[in-house]
């Protein structure tokens, strides 16, 4: 750790992370987070009662890895106790190593591979879609249907229940744009509690009638737990499916959405996966290096210093991960797409205790989509008249993305 050497007046910002002007046009906000990291690897901002943002590769790894330092409660910047926590993504060690073993090995490597196939199936259906149209609006056709349908079928609820959980958990993670903070934490709470009704309800069922879905192994998998080895309560089931839910849908939809945007942008990076298609795997890494949407929370437990700046008990912090994926210090270049980078150290799925569970099936998702995409609709662009609509978050992601390509035959 460094000495303090700057006054926190010395590096305040005008930046909330929520501001939906943010968000368009789509280089925005990461041309708004370069201007933070040129200020310093930990600015202050004086929005939502004041908060430390950290821009640094070095800094952002390590609040990552001192959970005892920085809790990852409350992960959110608005937020309100009466709505309680995420599981596991709220809770600090050692409390957090019991839920965590738990969902492990649902999500482990092995087991996702497994499942190549079928989410190979899932994306050629979506593609069979659109794709001798010639156009499609990506979003709602392909990248946010794909991780909802992988999501259902891998905790076996029934897919026409995914309107539901796109509405409750847009406002679950979003609040309601434009309302004021009271009307969105009221929002968020109203869509939890819908969320909790609805996840209660497949508990029930599958307490009854158990499969190997994720749903039942969660259910009645003994878990080591601080006060011993039991099963779940319903209300940490339901509080983990949440969290499932919010973590898995939009970061691989948001990610779905930059894969095509920057290839739109670099059209001879595109080539070069179209012409080797055995250099998706690396370039995977390279579109969630590029731009990392998950922007996550923490609170320090002590006073401490980080990148010069005296951090207080009590004060909160956001990571910007999108930053230290484009920080000089780490990556040659960094604000360029290189689908050849190597090797490609990105923070996109975070990092110590609570690095992403869901990174292997995340990476699943992107790798066979890509594969699918380039070769079948491969000239893909975007629609003049009716550009993307990105969003601005702590969870960044794209809303709609109307694009053409020459229609299969
Ligand atoms: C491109 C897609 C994804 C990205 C970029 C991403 C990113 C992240 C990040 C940055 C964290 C750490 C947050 C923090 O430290 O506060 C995280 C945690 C988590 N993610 Fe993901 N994620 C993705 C996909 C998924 C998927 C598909 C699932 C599962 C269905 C998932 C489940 C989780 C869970 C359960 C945690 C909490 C882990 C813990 O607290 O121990 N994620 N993710």
């Amino acid at each position: 750790m460094t000495t303090a050497h700057k006054a926190r007046e010395e590096v305040t910002v005008d930046f909330d992370v929520y501001d939906p002007a943010l968000a368009a046009p789509v280089d925005l906000f990461q041309d708004r987070a370069k201007e933070l990291a040129d200020k310093g690897p930990v600015v202050w901002s004086p929005k939502y009662d004041g908060h430390w943002i950290v821009t640094a590769y070095d800094e952002i790894h390590e609040v990552l890895r001192d959970a005892e330092t920085f809790s990852s409660y409350p992960n959110n910047l608005v937020t309100s106790e009466a709505f309680g926590k995420f599981l596991p993504i709220e809770l600090d060690p050692p409390e957090h190593a019991g839920y965590r073993k738990a969902l492990q090995p649902l999500f482990g490597p092995a087991r996702m591979k497994k499942l190549t196939d079928e989410i190979r199936g899932v994306v050629n259906d979506l593609v069979d879609g659109f794709a001798k149209k010639g156009s499609a609006e990506y979003v709602s056709e392909f990248a946010h249907e794909l991780p909802a349908r992988v999501f259902l079928a891998l905790m076996d609820w029934p897919l026409s229940d995914a309107p539901l959980f796109t509405e409750a958990s847009d406002i679950a993670l979003l609040g309601k744009p434009g309302a004021s903070e009271q009307e969105s934490l009221e929002a968020r709470a109203g869509a939890a509690m819908q969320m909790f009704g609805y996840f209660q309800k497949m508990v029930e069922d599958r307490r009854a009638n158990p499969g190997d879905d994720i749903t039942s192994t969660l259910i009645h998998t003994e878990v080591e737990l601080e006060d011993g080895v039991r099963l779940l309560t319903d209300e940490e089931l339901n509080r983990l499916f949440f969290l499932l839910l919010i973590a898995g849908l939009h970061t691989v939809q948001g990610s779905m959405a930059w894969m095509l945007k920057h290839f739109i942008a670099n059209p001879d990076q595109r080539q070069e996966i179209i012409d080797d298609p055995e250099m998706i795997p690396n370039a995977v890494e390279e579109i969630l290096r590029i731009d990392a949407q998950v922007i996550p929370g923490r609170r320090a437990t002590r006073d401490t210093v980080l990148g010069g700046q005296e951090i207080s008990a009590g004060d909160q912090l956001i990571l910007l991960l999108c930053s230290a994926n484009r920080d000089s210090s780490e990556f040659d270049d960094p604000a360029n797409l290189d689908v050849t980078r190597s090797p490609n150290r990105h923070l996109s799925f975070g990092g110590g205790p609570h690095r992403c569970i869901g990174s292997h099936l995340a990476r699943i998702e992107l790798k066979v989509a890509m594969e699918v995409i380039h070769e079948r609709i491969p000239d893909y662009r975007f629609v003049e008249s009716d550009p993307p609509v990105f969003q601005a978050s702590q969870v960044r992601g794209c809303l709609r993305m109307p694009i053409e390509f020459t229609p299969e035959s």
